[in-house]
């Protein structure tokens, strides 16, 4: 049997090679992080494949179906694990990353093996970021739009990756659909396929070993069973805390992402962003240098990472001695400690001004209360286009159509923004004659308006065939019965059908 396969495949014979291989200078449980990284990518593929079945990408049903996710127990662990596991992979390619520079394994024959880490490390990246923006709540938007924003800074293309990457010129559905395309096809489709190129030429050119050269010839060991072993143990250590950090703490879903909060909610990056975050709070936006304005949020945000970037790329060239010996590579060793030295600095220092600043901010409800309100908005409702003659105090749909079209100005709740959107709560014109407020909606509004000795003049978009008629009557029905304190007749689907100015 296994004969037919080998004569067929060779599989037989390539698992063989695979597992006798040298491992010079023994096994060690200095080369697990390769592995697990390895092992921390399946991990995320397998959750997030099936996160997907549940996950629904556009700006109305994004942070939904995320609630619905959280909802359920099943999935809410499926989400968790996933969570962590992405802290996981980041935390084992930087110190997989780390392993190789103490041990100077990048050096030749291994300069393109470290130019593919480098390029995995920051596909990584992307998917981390990429992947923060998906729940939709205040903070995956706030955060992203620090990331976008940065994009935009990039001389020459960084308008257009913008606008690219936003799908236009605000965040909403488009973006989301940018993020999980990259998130969930070509990002993971990049990192595979760097993955198989960076274990093909592994398998070329056979592992690095130990520093010295006499203990590299002197005790070789083999894969199997030691070094598969040490793999496998590690791997194993790695999953069981990533369940129980799973477990124990699960990620927290606010409330969804509202764009007019922008002035009161202060972003949290994730853990592997601070140091940027960092360098970003540090620096002044500009410096005048006698004539000369420097912009050093360009240099925080994007020159200084590139330069970081182009260095590590070149780090086997850069160091060009051909010993591996500790004692003569005291550079490397000394400028690796200083840059995270410097990374962690930073990052400690974004942790506390983040802590510092959202302190001063009104604080995000707990997230059974985002849970639990949530469902009392959306799913108490009537069913969706039902609104003809019901005296509902709140429908599922207008409540949907509200939280997509209009909630962007008006905010969550119909609060409006003082001065430039009127509020739509505790409005006697919309809880007013019922013929007027379908006309606004269909026909936009714009002019010279006052709310609550408030005088608005801005533009109201008109809705005529952007939304169906029943969604109109549906949202019209929700703003005038269900925002603040209004409780005013529903508005039916033939009275915007029937609509005459
Ligand atoms: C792009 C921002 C924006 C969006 C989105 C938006 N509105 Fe408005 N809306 C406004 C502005 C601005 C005004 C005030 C116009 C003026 O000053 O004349 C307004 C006015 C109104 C008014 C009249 C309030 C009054 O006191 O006269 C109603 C009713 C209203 N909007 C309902 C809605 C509904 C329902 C939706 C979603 C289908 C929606 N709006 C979406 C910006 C918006």
């Amino acid at each position: 049997m296994l004969n037919w396969i080998e004569q067929r495949t060779g599989f037989v014979s390539m698992t063989k090679d695979f597992l006798t291989e040298d491992v010079p200078g023994g096994a060690s449980y200095w080369y697990v992080f390769g592995s697990a990284t390895l092992f921390a990518m399946i991990v995320q593929i397998v959750t997030g494949i099936f996160l997907t079945f549940f996950y629904a990408p556009s700006a109305s049903t994004a942070w939904e179906s995320t609630r619905a996710i959280y909802l359920n127990p099943f999935t809410h662990f499926l989400l968790a694990v996933h969570y962590w596991g992405a802290s996981a992979m980041i935390a084992l390619v930087f110190l997989h990353l780390l392993q190789v520079v103490i041990f100077g394994a990048y050096k030749a024959p291994r300069e393109l093996q470290w130019v593919v880490g480098v390029l995995l490390l920051l596909t990584t990246l992307v998917l981390g970021l990429t992947g923060y923006l998906l729940p939709w709540d205040m903070d995956a938007y706030f955060a992203s739009q620090v990331s976008l924003n940065i994009t935009g800074l990039a001389p020459g293309l960084g308008p257009v990756l913008q606008n690219v990457a936003q799908g236009g010129g605000a965040m909403g559905t488009a973006t989301i659909n940018r993020f999980f395309g990259l998130h969930v096809w070509l990002m993971p489709a990049v990192l595979v396929l760097l993955v198989g190129a960076h274990l093909t030429i592994f398998r070329h050119n056979g592992p690095a070993g130990p520093v010295q050269e006499k203990q590299r010839v002197q005790r070789s060991g083999r894969f199997w069973p030691d070094q598969m072993f040490m793999d496998g143990a590690f791997s194993f250590i790695v999953f069981i805390i990533i369940v129980f950090l799973a477990l124990v703490a699960p990620p927290y879903l606010d409330q969804k992402a509202d764009p007019t909060r922008a002035a009161t909610f202060q972003p949290y990056p994730a853990w592997y962003f601070l140091s940027l975050f960092g360098l970003l709070a540090l620096v002044p936006p500009e410096v005048h240098l006698g004539p000369l304005t420097i912009s050093t949020e360009l240099l925080a945000t994007i020159v200084v990472p590139t330069l970081f970037l182009i260095v590590l790329l070149l780090v086997p060239w850069l160091d060009r001695s051909r010993s591996r010996d500790f004692g003569a590579r005291q550079g490397v060793l000394w400028g690796t400690t200083i840059v995270v030295g410097v990374i962690i600095a930073l990052s400690i220092y974004a942790q506390v001004t983040t802590v510092a600043k959202q302190a001063a901010l009104p604080p995000s409800p707990p997230e059974a209360t985002v849970l639990s309100q949530a469902e009392a908005a959306t799913t108490t409702g009537a069913p969706a286009g039902g609104a003809a003659g019901a005296a509902a105090p709140a429908n599922g749909n207008g409540a949907k159509v509200f939280a997509a079209n209009c909630s962007s100005c008006h905010g969550a709740t119909g609060g409006g923004v003082p001065g430039t959107f009127p509020p739509l709560a505790n409005n006697p014109v919309v809880t007013g004659d019922p013929k007027k407020v379908i006309g606004i909606v269909l026909g936009g509004l714009h002019g010279q308006i006052s709310v609550s000795g408030m005088s608005y003049n801005g533009q109201m978009p008109a809705w005529k065939g952007t939304l169906s008629n029943g969604d109109i009557a549906d949202v019209i029905t929700y703003i005038r019965g269900s925002l603040g304190n209004n409780h005013a007749s529903p508005v039916s689907e033939a009275m915007v059908a029937g609509f005459k100015p």
